[in-house]
């Protein structure tokens, strides 16, 4: 039996990279999945985000374990949507006991000729969406009595500034405040709440021609490299983020501390930020 059995997560962005590995991770330790992903791309956004068939995947992946998954394909934008995707997994699940809101977009806007539209993409995916994927957690985790554990995907970017990340390191500044509230907020339901922060991850998100060329401007569009083949100039430029000697960590190392906070290990740890960011943010 894992440490889960029995306890049904939700986990938003699910289709791939760290919410692929979160709920993979979740459901190893014996927890059933409502996944949910957008599985489209935002115009603003310049990387393609996940497609139908990567949340397959993530299904195949969690059957495989013998766990139960109920998968949709939802925009952590739309409230009513959101709502109408836990409710349905709840109903088939049984009970809710974990979220985890990770769904996300990164893009690098110099702020002084940043778009409207991009602004409001990255507020309304990172800060809005990890609120709306909460708020409709909140009924049945408070109505099945049990307690639980909320972990709400923030960044390194929320605690130090970074280079074209303005609107990311506002949401994700914003889901530390979201976060400590609704620590004090739902503590009476035994309800806990905390953050995640961590350094660069080896995902799609910044595993993109578009961040090599802020890292290394000229390493990006303009030059080409193969698909999986990060240049040795940008992963010494990752390196410089972190204390470590790192260029980046990976999905698993983000699963590990979802899952001690979501766990009877962290039972009455609430209102905390967890970085995994080796060392980054001490620099
Ligand atoms: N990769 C990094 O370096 C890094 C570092 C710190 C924090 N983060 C955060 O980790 C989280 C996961 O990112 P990742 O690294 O796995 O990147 P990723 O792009 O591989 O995964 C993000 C997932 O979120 C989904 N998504 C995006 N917008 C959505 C929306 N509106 N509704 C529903 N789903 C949506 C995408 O389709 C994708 O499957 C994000 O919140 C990100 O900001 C990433």
């Amino acid at each position: 039996m894992g440490p889960l059995e029995g306890k049904v997560a939700v986990v938003s962005g699910a289709a791939r990279g760290q919410g692929r590995a979160h709920a993979v991770h979740l459901a190893r330790e014996g927890a059933d999945i409502i996944a949910m992903d957008i599985c489209a791309d935002i115009d603003t956004v310049h990387y393609p985000l996940a497609t139908p068939e990567d949340l397959d995947e993530t299904v195949t992946e969690i059957k495989r374990l013998g766990r139960r998954v109920v998968a949709t394909r939802t925009d952590v934008r739309d409230p009513t949507a959101v709502a109408a995707a836990i409710d349905s997994g709840v109903a088939e699940l049984g009970r809710l006991d974990i979220v985890v809101a990770n769904a996300g977009i990164a893009m690098y806007d110099a702020a002084d000729t940043m778009s409207a539209q991009s602004w409001h993409d990255m507020i309304d995916t990172n800060l809005t969406g990890v609120w709306t994927v909460c708020r409709g957690a909140m009924p049945h985790m408070i109505e099945g009595g049990r307690g639980g554990a909320m972990v709400l995907i923030s960044s390194v970017a929320a605690h130090v500034g970074m280079l074209h990340l303005s609107h990311y390191s506002a949401a994700k500044a914003g889901v530390v405040g979201l976060m400590r509230a609704l620590a004090v907020e739902l503590a009476p339901h035994m309800i806990r709440v905390n953050t995640i922060h961590p350094t660069s991850v080896n995902t799609a998100m910044i595993i993109n021609e578009g961040t090599y060329d802020l890292l290394v401007p000229g390493s990006g569009p303009a030059a080409r490299h193969g698909a999986n083949e990060v240049p040795d100039e940008v992963a010494k430029a990752f390196k410089g983020i972190n204390a470590m000697p790192i260029a980046w960590v990976e999905p698993q190392d983000i699963s590990e501390a979802v899952v001690f906070l979501a766990s009877e290990s962290g039972r009455y740890v609430s209102g905390t930020q967890l970085s995994v960011d080796a060392g980054a943010a001490a620099k």
